[in-house]
């Protein structure tokens, strides 16, 4: 079981991803737990304002680091929670960060907004998450992203079975997929996944990923553990004739 607190301005945003599909049955069912602290009602101003100008000029407003703090003190247990802040400078997320990120039990995530937040909330985070090279008007949607990736990698919110063989989970990406009707507009589904042949089927579909991979995301193959038959498998896929890897 994992609690995620996840500090924002607009709580929101999240609702309908807490509230939807396989993250609110996680919930439902006792395997995640998500609390969503907006931290405006930390704010000390009257108006309950958080954010300001920026010390030295520049344009638009920044979050005080001040009701940021005083919502993260208020978390039962956040000196042991893995604290999280997202930014647009931060290491890039990815499946492997989210495995990892799965290994916790309390996870707090900070939403900037913005311009963003105060440097000083730096010295109370553990780690600092992107979702990519562009930039977002918020870190609601970094946060759902992360909650949704490590969320479904929690035992039992999914089959076990289906993270096994997902895009990135074995270093390369997914086979492609079919189901009913075995034929649409001329369209027919390979043959060979209607033989029932086990072996065939298995490897029908490893060519498949690997040729996906290749045609895709060549950058993969070089990190993926790959056996003999991979790469020959590989070589076919390339056009090359295979030779046996010297060990
Ligand atoms: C407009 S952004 C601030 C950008 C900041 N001024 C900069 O140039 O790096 C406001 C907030 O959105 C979130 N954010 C925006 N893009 C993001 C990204 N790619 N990954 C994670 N968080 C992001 C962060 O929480 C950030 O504090």
């Amino acid at each position: 079981m994992i609690t995620f607190d996840i500090l924002t301005l607009f709580p929101e945003m999240l609702e309908g991803v807490i509230n939807s599909s396989i993250i609110k049955r996680a919930i439902e069912s006792g395997k995640i737990k998500v609390n969503l602290i907006n931290f405006r009602e930390f704010s000390k101003n009257k108006h309950q304002q958080v954010d300001d100008y920026a010390y030295g000029g520049g344009a638009g407003m920044l979050i005080s680091v001040v009701p940021i703090y005083d919502a993260l003190i208020s978390i039962d247990g956040y000196q042991k929670a893995h604290k999280i802040i997202t930014s647009p400078s931060g290491r890039t997320f990815n499946q492997k960060v989210a495995e990892e990120l799965a290994e916790h039990d309390h996870i707090i995530i900070i939403c900037g907004h913005y311009e963003g937040i105060d440097e000083r909330i730096y010295h109370y985070v553990d780690d600092d998450i992107s979702i990519g090279d562009y930039v977002l008007t918020g870190g609601e949607i970094p946060a759902m992203t992360i909650l949704d990736a490590v969320a479904r990698l929690v035992p039992d919110v999914i089959a076990s079975d289906s993270i096994k063989n997902e895009s990135f989970t074995m270093g390369l990406l997914e086979y492609p997929q079919y189901t009913r009707p075995a034929v649409f507009n001329d369209l027919a589904v390979p043959e060979v996944l209607l033989s029932g042949h086990h072996e065939n089927i298995r490897k029908y579909q490893r060519y498949e990923a690997l040729k996906k991979t290749y045609l895709k995301r060549p950058d993969l193959l070089e990190k993926a553990e790959l056996s003999e038959e991979d790469l020959k498998m590989l070589a076919e896929i390339k056009g090359e004739r295979w030779t046996k890897s010297k060990k």
